[in-house]
């Protein structure tokens, strides 16, 4: 996991601050926006960001 790569381009959001957001409590892709800004541009990461979170509450062991 490389949280420095970008998930969301319109707003620069990388991977390590959805994982903190989603830690902090952000369950749905509606909170991570709020906390982020991520997904709440062209809105074409949605889809990613939906599929992110899906695979955190699967396999948290792999997004410490
Ligand atoms: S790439 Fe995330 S809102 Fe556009």
């Amino acid at each position: 996991m490389k949280r420095e790569k970008i998930a969301c381009n319109c707003h620069n959001v990388s991977y390590g601050k959805i994982i903190d957001a989603v830690h902090a409590g952000a369950d749905t892709v509606e909170k991570i926006g709020e906390a982020t800004g991520a997904g709440t541009g062209c809105g074409g990461c949605r889809p990613f960001l939906a599929s992110f979170l899906e695979d955190m509450k699967r396999f948290p062991e792999d997004y410490q």
